[in-house]
């Protein structure tokens, strides 16, 4: 999968542990995003590649490629974009990828979207897309903070509301004790769900809801909106890794007992290779074992770059945060996660979209 240079020419700080990124690819038709992809960055770290995603928080038409990336705390990618990127640098970055976006068929589209810290990222893009796109659509935006000076583009987002003062509602809750009013105050889970539905969120109106955020927020909001009658198609989640290569799953050691491997067969870029798939070794990792280069970011189930089709042949997801039942149903896996059960077995990435 191919990498493509960009251009950084600006940074914001937009709190003081976040920036946003402006980007200006070389090879612009490239970039080309539907709302609420993410870009999959890489960079070597004493010698090591790292790969990271950062979502999009742009709008389809604010003619800028713009990323927001939150310093996590000992992290290596993110700490290095908020302290030594600088404007003129160059960065290196997949195509757009992810689904997260979802239109409805609706004359007069209302959605729900709920944000925890950085998760902010997707759902802007998809807010002010859709804002922009179709005039009768509405949106609601239910936002979650440590506190007031943790919001990231708190002022976006009331420019926003300004702008689309009777299609767009925002709610603020913080967790610490600046915010006066209970129901603004604390988690947002279950019960608090619960409470904005009666007095500030009609939720029987609402056709999609978008959720990106700390996992245990995202479920128990999903638990939420399944308990107020919206299905599981209504509902789109984005999830951010909780942790990268190295918390990968016990593997289950009777899967493949084949001591000279599996067959293989794979195809990438139009090109279908055959090679053996190594005892133990995932779809992914066999892969690149016969130098294919094939697209991964996370290798931890989350992020779907490694998304491909099995066309024959078995396997065992170790592992899925990213894809829906109806995509699994359909045939398609993330290879980083998948290890072999058959005697055989034939992916492609082509069909998956890369
Ligand atoms: C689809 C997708 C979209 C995303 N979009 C965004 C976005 O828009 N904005 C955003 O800010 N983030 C986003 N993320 C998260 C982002 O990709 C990174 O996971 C995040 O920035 C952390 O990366 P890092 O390299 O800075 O941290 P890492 O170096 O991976 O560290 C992560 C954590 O693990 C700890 N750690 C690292 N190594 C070890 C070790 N050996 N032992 C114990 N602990 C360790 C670190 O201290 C840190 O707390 C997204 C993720 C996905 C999958
Ligand atoms: S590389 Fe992220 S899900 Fe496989």
């Amino acid at each position: 999968m191919q990498f493509h240079n960009l251009h950084v020419t600006h940074i914001h700080k937009t709190i003081r542990d976040a920036v946003v990124l402006t980007l200006k690819p070389e090879s612009a038709d490239a970039f080309a995003f539907e709302p609420g992809q993410y870009l999959t960055f890489r960079k070597d770290f004493d010698g090591e590649e790292l790969r990271r995603s950062y979502s999009i928080c742009a709008g389809l038409n604010d003619g800028a490629l713009k990323v927001g990336i939150k310093r996590v705390d000992g992290g290596a990618f993110s700490t290095w974009a908020n302290v030594d990127l600088a404007v003129g640098d160059v960065v290196e970055a997949m195509p757009p990828m992810g689904n997260f976006h979802a239109s409805v068929d609706a004359e007069q589209p209302r959605y729900l979207a709920f944000a925890g810290g950085s998760g902010i990222t997707p759902v802007l893009s998809v807010i002010k897309s859709g804002l922009q796109e179709n005039p009768l659509a509405r949106y609601s935006l239910v936002y979650a903070n440590r506190s007031a000076n943790t919001i990231m583009f708190r002022e976006e987002i009331e420019d926003l509301k300004n702008q689309y003062l009777d299609r767009f509602t925002v709610v603020h809750i913080l967790e610490d004790e600046s915010e006066e009013i209970d129901l603004f105050r604390g988690r947002v889970d279950v019960a608090k769900c619960g409470e904005l539905f009666k007095s500030w969120i009609n939720i029987d109106v609402i056709d999609m809801a978008y959720i990106c955020g700390p996992e245990p927020m995202m479920l128990g909001i999903k638990d939420a909106l399944k308990a107020h009658g919206m299905s599981d198609d209504q509902i789109r989640f984005e999830l951010f890794a909780s942790g990268q290569p190295g918390r990968s799953k016990q593997r289950a050691k009777s899967i493949n007992t084949h001591s000279e491997g599996v067959a293989g067969q794979v195809t990438l870029g139009g090109e279908t290779r055959t090679l053996v798939i190594a005892d133990g070794n995932t779809l992914l990792e066999a892969a690149i074992a016969n130098n294919i280069d094939a697209p991964f970011a996370c290798k931890a189930g989350v992020c779907s770059t490694c998304k491909a089709k099995v066309l024959e042949g078995e396997v065992e997801m170790m592992a899925n945060h990213a894809l829906e039942d109806d995509q699994v149903n359909a045939g398609f896996v993330l290879t980083c996660q998948c290890l072999p059960l058959s005697e055989s077995v034939v992916w492609d990435y082509d069909q998956a979209g890369h």
